[in-house]
């Protein structure tokens, strides 16, 4: 089945590599040639590396460049099976270009977006046939993270999801279904792994280091907060923030933060702009962390219940399975254990008390439980994951 690709930005030739690993013949198509050449440059580096590790060999890697044939065409997407929009995060362009893929490729194509935050359903409107548009929403970066969202639409057909989730199971992805919401599960769920600790530090309970000292050393995650929100850039976090707030109508436990709104407009972003809650310049003095066990554990278990109260909350709302809750935050974003098997773990009822003990103090709807947990607690029930 040839596979095609809009948008050759760092997700849509990770998502061609991907696709061509697999034996797809590929289009990968940009209206920007600069952005085609980079694809295919970064794209034999990768490979050679590979094969210097040995993990291909020569006529390996060669046959997975040359299935890829690189377009400023979306004419070439025709006979196509599947094509995968990821171009610029702008519903009006997304929908124009859904628009006129349609009237390239045949009635059985399936039209997916790897859109992180905007509806599936508005986008899938654009549409003649609105039932074979799909979310297939891959992670940075696509031939490393296993894991994939499915996210059909209200409209999408029934055979679209499942063929779907069959191809890129067949790419040997980890797929989890999820229901068209904002953030859909992993940008939905991780939200309070930011906004604890922003508003842990604004409280002035720890520094940085120390958050993030506690979530890496005592929770176990492969990196603290401020240094993965470094990372990924403060004006791109912030704005996910922003907008994931907005999406949920005000609800107050997306609230984003001060904080960070502040170092996003200082242009303190993070390690591309050389400064962002740490300072990235050579030879800078690193804030060493309070290593305070006591504190420490204060800190991992408040942003801890409340990852897993969002968790409970999604299983809550159908948004998905808790197998595929666990899945994602595991194999998405490379969290040490699934939330709902951590609340099996250390407990249904202690979960609840501390988030109630939270509710109690603060007053504040951010820390309300879910009513999921609640009853969950009241029948002495466990997650199955
Ligand atoms: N970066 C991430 O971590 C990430 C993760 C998951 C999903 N996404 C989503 O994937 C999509 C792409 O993100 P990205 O980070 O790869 O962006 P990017 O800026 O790296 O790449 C976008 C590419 O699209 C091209 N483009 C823009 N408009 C076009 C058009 N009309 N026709 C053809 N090509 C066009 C640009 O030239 C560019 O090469 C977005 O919807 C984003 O929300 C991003």
């Amino acid at each position: 089945m040839k596979i095609s690709i809009l948008g050759a930005g760092s997700m849509g030739s990770g998502i061609a590599q991907v696709a061509s690993q697999s034996g797809h013949e590929v289009v990968l198509c940009d209206t920007n040639q600069e952005q085609l050449d980079k694809a295919k440059a970064k794209l034999a580096k990768i490979m050679a590396r590979l094969v210097e590790k040995g993990k291909l060999n020569d006529e390996e890697a060669s046959g997975i460049q040359n299935k890829i044939s690189y377009s400023t065409s979306m004419n070439d997407f025709a006979d196509s099976g599947l094509v995968i929009e990821a171009i610029i995060e702008n519903l009006e362009i997304k929908q124009k270009v859904f628009k006129t893929i349609e009237e390239i490729v045949g009635d059985d194509c399936i039209l997916a977006s790897n859109t992180s935050s905007l509806s599936i359903a508005s986008i899938a409107a654009s549409c003649e046939k609105a039932e074979r548009v799909i979310g297939i929403h891959f992670f940075n970066p696509a031939p490393l993270m296993p894991l994939v969202e499915i996210i059909p639409a209200v409209q999408t057909s029934e055979t679209v999801t499942k063929k779907s989730r069959e191809l890129i199971d067949s790419w040997k992805k980890v797929t989890v279904l999820a229901k068209d919401t904002p953030g859909f599960i992993v940008n939905r769920v991780a939200r309070p792994f930011y906004g604890e600790a922003l508003r842990l530090y604004e409280e002035g309970v720890a520094d940085f280091a120390t958050i993030d000292w506690a979530m890496t050393e005592l929770g176990g995650f492969r990196m603290g907060p401020f240094t993965l929100m470094d990372y990924i850039g403060n004006d791109i976090n912030y704005t996910v923030t922003e907008t994931v707030f907005a999406a949920f109508y005000y609800d107050p436990r997306y609230k984003p933060s001060f904080t960070q709104k502040r170092h996003s407009e200082a242009g303190w972003y993070g390690r591309k702009s050389g400064r962002g809650y740490y300072d990235y310049a050579e030879g800078a003095n690193q804030p060493e962390p309070k290593k305070d066990e006591r504190l420490g554990e204060t800190i991992l278990n408040r942003i801890r219940v409340l990852l897993i109260n969002e968790a409970i909350d999604a299983v809550h709302l159908n948004i998905a399975t808790p197998k595929d809750v666990d899945l994602a935050m595991t194999k998405g974003v490379n969290y040490p254990k699934g939330l709902l098997a951590w609340a099996n773990e250390i407990g249904l009822r202690k979960v609840l008390s501390d988030l109630d003990a939270l509710y109690d103090e603060y007053r504040e709807d951010r820390y309300r439980a879910s009513v999921l947990l609640r009853r969950m607690v009241i029948r002495g029930e466990t997650f199955e994951v």
